[in-house]
Formats: structure tokens, sequence, C-alpha cells
């Protein structure tokens, strides 16, 4: 009788350890989920948080995007290391002969940028950017 009861003492006790790190186990998957949560939130087209991300242009945020956004997305490719030609970032000798041959009109340049010139295609590739936008990355290029 008394060896019976010590066994289930004993069972009873083992039953409190296995629930004990049952337990244990889930907090650690939740902290190893937390952990491994990717880094930042995917939007999917119609979720209310793509709204931000499809405006993306003049009109999200409020206000134009500066020179140096639209430069560093969309300019650079060509401009940043002088691709086919086009003049570098920087470079200013190469930007004032650029306004130059335009009779100093900078006017000039916006245009060439919007109509796109040789090489370079109509808006420098931002399809969605405003002519101030362009004028910008302008001036952010040529320091103009
Ligand atoms: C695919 C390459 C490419 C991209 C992208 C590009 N450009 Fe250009 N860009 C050129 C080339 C090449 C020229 C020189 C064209 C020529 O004179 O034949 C040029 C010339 C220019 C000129 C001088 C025009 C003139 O009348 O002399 C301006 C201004 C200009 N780009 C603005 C921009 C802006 C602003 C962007 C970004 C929004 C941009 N470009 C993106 C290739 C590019």
């Amino acid at each position: 009788m008394m060896t019976l009861r010590k066994i289930l003492l004993a069972s009873a006790a083992m039953l409190v350890v296995v629930a004990g790190n049952a337990f244990a186990a889930t907090a650690n998957e939740e902290a190893m989920a937390e952990r491994l949560k990717p880094y930042g939130t995917v939007c999917l087209v119609g979720d209310p948080c793509a709204e931000e991300v499809a405006g993306g242009g003049a009109a999200a945020g409020g206000g134009p995007r500066t020179g140096e956004e639209v430069f560093g997305k969309f300019c650079t490719a060509c401009h940043g290391t002088g691709v086919l030609g086009a003049p570098k970032s920087g470079d200013a000798s190469a930007w004032q002969a650029r306004l130059d041959s335009h009779g100093g009109d900078f006017d000039a340049l916006l245009q060439s940028a919007i109509n796109g010139l040789n090489a370079m295609p109509p808006k420098g590739t931002c399809a969605d950017c405003s002519d101030e936008e362009l004028l910008n990355a302008i001036h952010h290029m040529s320091g103009l």
C-alpha cells in the first residue's frame, strides 16, 4: 500500500515537471516568433497601408519630393556615373556647359528633362514626377 502511494506521488511530481516544461516551451516559442518576425511589414494592393505607398508621388505625404530624393531614386542610374554621356551629378563645369548651350536658360534644361533628350527617356524615368520635382533634381545634380 505504502509503495503504491509513493509511486502515485512520484508520478504526480513528474507530471508537474512535464507540464512546467510544456509551458516554458510555449513561452519560448512566442519569444522566438517575435524575434523571427520579418523586419517591416508588407503592404498589398488594397490594404489600407498600401494607400500611402501607392500615392508615392507628389500627392503623398504632402509636398513635392526634394531634388535629393528624386535624384537618388531615378536620375542617379545615369547621372551618378555619367552613363551614355549624361552630365555627372556634381560636375559643375559639365552642367554649366549644358546651361550655356541653352543660352543660360535654366528652363530649357527642365524642358529637356521633361521631353527626354537622345538617350535620356522622358522625365528621366520618373514618370510621376511633377515639373517642380524634376527641377529640384536638376538643381541638386547641377549645383546650379
Ligand atoms: C537612362 C539614363 C538617364 C536617366 C535615368 C536620366 N538621365 Fe538625364 N540625361 C541622360 C543623358 C544620356 C543625357 C545627355 C543627353 C544628350 O545630351 O545627348 C542627359 C541629360 C540631362 C539633362 C541635360 C539636358 C540638356 O538639355 O542638356 C538634364 C537636365 C537631365 N538629364 C535631367 C535628368 C533628370 C532630372 C533625371 C531624373 C529624374 C534624369 N535626367 C535621369 C540620361 C539619363
